[in-house]
């Protein structure tokens, strides 16, 4: 069975992001080829980066590093739901990232983008970000309108469409995140 781990990328109050992750995640577990979870960037409260060593090196201090390191590490792949904060993905999202190295690398990633224009600069950015660490990001992706798919901006009521982006993203991933097993093994 493959584990995917759906990544809340804003620790805002009154965030959007944890509305669009839960409903990403209700959409997911209907499916019976992959298990879903979600990770909440709230709940490991990982400071600004305070590792001596360069993530590559593996050898970490903290034990804040050591659990986001063990969470991470047993996942097969990644939905990443981020907001767009002045053209890119959130401060909270890269730094957690940047945290660890091997434990991302040669897993497939998606993304669900969320802002004026559908979050999709913040996903292109992590796009390049997840290259640099060995992540296969997948093609298919759910980009949402803050205008669109929320009321005031706030009350998520995704369009009818949005479902069916959902449905090819999820099996994109759910693919590669197989396909590259035989890598992680
Ligand atoms: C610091 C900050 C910068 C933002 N910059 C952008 C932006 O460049 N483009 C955009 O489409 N939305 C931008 N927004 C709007 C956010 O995409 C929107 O508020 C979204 O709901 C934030 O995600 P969150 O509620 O999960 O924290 C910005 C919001 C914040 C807080």
């Amino acid at each position: 069975m493959i584990d995917i781990g759906i990544v809340i990328g804003s620790t805002r109050p009154g965030r959007n992001g944890e509305n669009v992750a839960r409903w990403v995640h209700d959409l997911a577990a209907k499916r019976d080829d992959a298990r879903f979870e979600l990770v909440d960037l709230h709940e490991h409260a990982l400071p600004h980066l305070d590792e001596p060593q360069p993530a590559a090196a593996g050898s970490y201090e903290n034990p804040h590093t050591l659990a986001w390191s063990e969470r991470i590490a047993r996942f097969d792949g990644f939905i990443f739901v981020t907001p767009e904060y002045n053209r890119s993905t959130s401060g909270v999202l890269k730094n957690a990232i940047d945290f660890l190295y091997a434990e991302w690398a040669d897993k497939a990633a998606a993304f669900v983008s969320y802002g004026v224009d559908g979050g999709v600069r913040a996903a292109e950015h992590l796009r390049q970000v997840l290259g640099q660490l060995q992540v296969a990001t997948v093609q298919a992706q759910v980009t949402l309108s803050l205008f669109a798919d929320f009321e005031n901006l706030s009350e998520f009521r995704p369009a009818a469409h949005q479902e069916e982006r959902v449905t090819v993203m999820l099996d994109q991933l759910v693919s590669w995140s197989r396909a590259l097993r035989p890598l992680r093994a």
